[in-house]
C-alpha cells in the first residue's frame, strides 16, 4: 500500500488519490450507504398511489381513477404543467391533521433507510387551503412527523413553504399572514408550480417580506424557465439556493457566477428526464454542473411520481453517466453543507460521511 493509499482517519476528508482508488463496484453501495441530506423533496410528490387510495377511502374522497393501477399508468408526463395537473388532483386526498403527518412519515421512514440525515422538505398550502383546509392542519399535522423523525429516527427535518406561482402575488401575501402565527413551524419559502409565463419578480414583495421575517428563501429556476429567472432570483428574490437551475448551461456568464458564488443547485435527475427536460438521464448536464464547479447537490423532487426516493437518482444517474466516488463524495458533502441546519449540525454529519469513505477506502 503505498502512502497516497493509506485510509484516511475517519474524521478527514479523503484524498483524491484514495477516491480514485474506490473501485466502481463499490460505488452502488456507497451511494446507498453514505449520510446525506435532501434539499428538494415536495412532500405531496411522495403520495404514493396506494396512500392516495387509502386516504380516499377514510375521506370519502371520489377519484378519477378506478385503481392504483389505473392511476399509476397516468404517470407519463411531456412537461411540468402535464405533471402538475395530476400531483394537485392526487393531493385533494388530504383534509385532516392525520393525513398530513401520515404522508410525511411514509417518507421520513424512507429517508431513513436510504441514510437520509437531514430533509428539508417543500410543502405547497395553497393548494389545500384551496379547498377549505385550514394552513394549521396542514403545517401542524407536518411538523408532528418531522418532530418524531428527530426522536425516533435520528433524521433531522424541516419545512420549507413554497408559494405556487401560477396564482397572483396576492394570494401569497395572503397565505404569507395566514402562516404567520406558526412561523417557528418552518424555515423557510420557495417558490414552485408552472414556471414558465411566471417569472421569479412577480413575488419580489412578498420575498421582501419573508426576507426581513428572517426566513431562509429558495426558489424554482431554470427547470422549464430560461437562465434570466436564475438571475432574477438571485438578484430580485435574493435566494441562497436555486432548485433546479440546470439551464444556467445557456448562459456562460451565468455559470462562471453561480461557481464563484457558491450557489448550491438542487437537481433532479429523475425528475428531469420524467418532465422531458433531458431525454434521458445519459444526456443529463450534471456532470458538466460538476467540472463547472458548481455547488451541486442530487435530489427527488417528487418521489412517488418520478420513478424514485434519492438513492434511486443516485443510482441510476451514477450508473447513466458513469461517474466516480469523487463526484458522490462532492454530492453528498455539498448536500450537508448547502443545508439551512446549524453548523454543529453540518460538521458532525461531514464527519460522519468522512468515516463512511474512509471505512470503503479501507476495504480497497
Ligand atoms: N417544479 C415545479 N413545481 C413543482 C414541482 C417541480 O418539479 N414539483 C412539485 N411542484
Ligand atoms: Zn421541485
Amino acid at each position: 500500500m503505498t502512502a497516497t493509499h493509506l485510509p484516511a482517519a475517519p474524521h478527514v476528508a479523503p484524498s483524491t488519490a484514495a477516491l480514485a482508488a474506490i473501485p466502481p463496484a463499490r460505488i452502488p453501495a456507497l451511494l446507498q450507504a453514505m449520510p446525506k441530506a435532501e434539499l428538494h423533496l415536495h412532500i405531496e410528490g411522495s403520495l404514493e398511489p396506494e396512500r392516495i387510495f387509502a386516504l380516499a377511502q377514510r375521506n370519502g374522497v371520489q377519484l378519477a381513477y378506478p385503481s392504483v393501477e389505473a392511476l399509476r399508468a397516468a404517470y407519463a408526463f411531456t412537461d411540468l404543467q402535464s405533471f402538475l395537473d395530476i400531483y394537485y388532483a392526487g393531493a385533494s386526498v388530504l383534509l385532516t391533521e392525520q393525513d398530513f403527518h401520515d404522508m410525511a412519515w411514509d417518507y421520513l421512514l424512507k429517508a431513513r433507510a436510504e441514510h437520509v440525515v437531514h430533509v428539508e422538505m417543500f410543502f405547497d398550502p395553497q393548494t389545500h387551503t384551496a379547498r377549505g383546509v385550514p394552513f394549521e392542519v396542514v403545517v401542524r399535522g407536518l411538523k408532528s412527523a418531522c418532530d418524531r423523525a428527530e426522536r425516533e429516527l435520528g433524521v433531522s427535518a424541516a419545512l420549507i413553504m413554497c408559494f405556487l406561482r401560477h396564482l397572483s402575488e396576492e394570494d401569497a401575501l395572503q397565505t404569507l399572514d395566514s402562516a404567520l402565527p406558526f412561523r417557528d413551524l418552518f424555515i423557510g419559502v420557495g417558490l414552485d408550480s408552472s414556471e414558465r409565463g411566471h417569472p421569479p419578480e412577480k413575488f419580489a414583495r412578498v420575498f421582501a417580506r419573508c426576507r426581513e421575517l428572517g426566513l431562509h428563501l429558495v426558489a424554482h429556476a431554470g427547470e422549464e424557465g430560461p437562465p434570466a429567472y436564475i438571475e432574477s432570483a438571485l438578484d430580485v428574490l435574493h435566494v441562497e439556493r436555486i432548485d433546479h437551475g440546470v439551464r444556467c448551461v445557456e448562459d456562460p456568464a451565468l455559470v462562471a457566477r453561480l461557481a464563484r458564488e457558491g450557489v448550491p443547485l438542487t437537481v433532479c435527475p429523475l425528475s428531469n428526464v420524467k418532465l422531458c427536460v433531458f431525454a434521458s438521464l445519459g444526456a443529463h448536464n450534471l456532470g458538466s454542473l460538476l467540472q463547472a464547479g458548481l455547488k451541486v447537490t442530487l435530489n427527488s423532487d417528487d418521489p412517488a411520481y418520478f420513478g424514485g426516493y434519492v438513492n434511486q437518482n443516485y443510482l441510476e444517474t451514477f450508473a447513466a453517466l458513469g461517474l466516480d466516488a469523487a463526484a458522490a463524495y462532492t454530492l453528498a458533502r455539498n448536500s450537508l453543507e448547502a443545508s439551512f441546519a446549524s453548523e454543529a449540525h453540518k460538521a458532525a454529519w461531514v464527519a460522519r460521511l468522512n468515516a463512511v469513505f474512509a471505512e470503503a477506502i479501507a476495504a480497497g
